[in-house]
């Protein structure tokens, strides 16, 4: 988004997570590939807001106090700070992180309440139907499935119960043609492309009113004017959004600057929610929509679901512990396409720690520099002339921002990185074929050009992953003396400065050797 100061910015937003659990390796994903898009703008000059936090309402949370024996807040209180240790362990670069039982959120749901219910489209019924508090959401009797003893199940595989009590309605069934019509002129508005059919024959199915609030439980928002009844978790939920962008404040500069969000990123199991029922909350209330929401694919271990009763969560710090983080930073992005479902694999893992990073850019950079170190002095040499070969290399370095740019933008992680991958193998392919260890004696000079062309174009690669793999770039460009001020996307055409003496330098990424039983 550009503003009358020039200025582009970007709004970034990540699931609020439930409290009910522990987090684990989906969540770090879609965190993760939040961060890294947060990380990409602000290198590539722009403003950005990069939000994310807990859902803490709702009957799954209440139930799940209970079990854990305390009172929602104490409980509440506890997850949520899980959560918080999440960002920390992994590096996430959060402008904020969001609780909806703070006071800004109960305000900011009010208010929204209120505007759809001045507007008109909130009446007063009564819910007769099946809800699973798993998945918060409410289902048709055709949309049940049998489960493996016979009983009614939610689509999700989520036990279900039969409500029955009065309730606030969102007059949804109002907004099926505006939906539609949003989708056909906004094609951007849904990714992937799979995921927007499915919304759209979802939509061009018919929507029926939605039943916005409950009576049976007590942990939440209460509406306004009415506190038997609390809002519907996915409303309160999804105004969260706005919230943190000082809503019901519509005049305030946070809000100008970053409403609407560029980009609500979620996993497939909640587009509905946000490419459906938040869009029509949205329009209903007449507030601007957001630009987009992108649902990424369902990650399996080994290949089985994961389920906390198969007992095989994969919890991120203990990968991150076993790993590094940047490796599973790294792992998580490139291993599966963005937007497919993924399986975690540990020999996959190994495999590009050791191919990907120790064989191919870790060795690149340790090559080079350790034979700018032993050859030239311990410096970064002064380059001759170029031949076509330099410039050919040169030139596929360069043209990876705008690349990169337009994978990211299309939240196509694993493009972006076979990109600049390429580039890596195109620069260890010249290392061959220039065989500077040769020029030494034959032609110092031209040595000299050549290991400076290389050293630049790894200065280039190495700004352009920071937002992957933050902590190794800034060693890898740390020892080749970048100027931790000439390190964004606007510093990739300066060019690396000759002179500067390289201390004995050191592999950057390890191979990962499995240890002896
Ligand atoms: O749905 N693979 O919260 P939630 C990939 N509070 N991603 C996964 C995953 C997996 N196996 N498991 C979880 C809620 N995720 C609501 C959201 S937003 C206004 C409210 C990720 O704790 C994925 O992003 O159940 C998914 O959408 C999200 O966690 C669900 O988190
Ligand atoms: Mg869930």
């Amino acid at each position: 988004m550009t503003s009358s100061s020039g200025k582009q910015r970007y709004y970034i937003t990540t699931p609020i997570y439930y409290v009910n659990d522990k987090p684990h390796i989906g969540h770090a994903y879609t965190t993760l590939a939040c961060d890294v898009l947060a990380r990409f703008k602000r290198l590539d000059g722009y403003e950005t807001h990069f939000l994310t936090g807990t859902d803490e309402h709702g009957q799954k949370v209440e139930k799940s106090a209970e079990k854990a024996g305390v009172d929602p807040q104490t409980f509440t209180d506890q997850v949520s700070q899980n959560f918080r240790d999440l960002t920390a362990g992994f590096g996430f670069s959060q402008d904020d992180f969001i609780r909806t039982t703070e006071e800004r959120h109960k305000k900011a749901c009010q208010a929204l309440w209120k505007r759809l219910e001045e507007k008109g489209f909130i009446y007063l019924g009564g819910y007769e139907g099946w809800y699973a508090v798993r998945d918060e959401a409410f289902y048709t009797e055709t949309e049940l499935v049998e489960g493996p003893n016979g009983q009614k199940l939610a689509p999700t595989g989520a036990e279900v119960e039969w409500v029955e009590e009065p309730s606030y309605f969102f007059k949804l069934s109002a907004f099926t043609e505006k939906l539609l019509e949003h989708y056909e002129t906004n094609p951007d508005f849904i990714g992937p492309s799979s995921r927007r059919n499915e919304v759209i024959s979802f939509v061009k199915g018919g929507l029926r009113d939605l039943s916005i609030s409950r009576t049976t439980f007590k942990w939440g928002v209460p509406v306004p004017g009415n506190d038997e009844h609390i809002m519907y978790v996915w409303l309160d939920a999804l105004t969260n959004y706005m919230t943190a962008v000082g809503y019901p404040d519509v005049e305030s500069g946070i809000y100008q600057k970053f409403w609407p969000a560029d980009l609500h990123m979620v996993g497939k199991d909640i587009l509905r929610f946000h490419a459906v029922y938040w869009p029509a909350f949205l329009m209903a209330a007449d507030l601007p929509l957001p630009k987009r929401v992108f649902a990424h694919g369902w990650w399996t271990n080994e290949g089985q679901k994961i389920s906390k009763s198969l007992g095989n969560v994969i919890d991120p710090f203990a990968l991150k512990d076993e790993f590094g983080l940047d490796q599973v930073r790294y792992f998580m992005l490139r291993e599966v396409p963005f937007g497919n479902d993924g399986d975690y694999s540990r020999h996959q893992m190994i495999q590009r720690i050791n191919s990907d990073l120790a064989n191919d850019i870790g060795n690149l950079s340790q090559r080079v520099l350790s034979m700018i170190f032993k050859n030239c002095d311990a410096q970064i040499p002064t380059p001759g002339a170029y031949t076509e070969a330099d410039q050919a290399l040169l030139q596929q370095a360069e043209a990876l921002l705008p690349a990169l740019r337009d994978h990211f933008d299309r939240q196509s992680f694993h493009k972006g990185l076979e990109q600049v991958w390429d580039v890596i193998s195109a620069a260890n392919r010249y290392v061959d074929e220039q065989a500077p260890w040769g020029l030494k004696k034959t032609d110092p000079e031209r040595m000299k050009t050549v290991l400076y062309v290389l050293a630049d174009v790894i200065r280039q690669i190495a700004i352009l992953v920071q937002p992957v793999m933050p902590e190794s770039m800034d060693r890898m460009l740390s020892q080749m003396g970048v100027d931790p001020e000439k390190r964004s996307f606007a510093d990739i055409g300066l060019s690396l400065q000759s002179g500067y003496a390289l201390e004995k330098p050191v592999g950057v990424f390890p191979r990962f050797v499995e240890e002896e039983a």
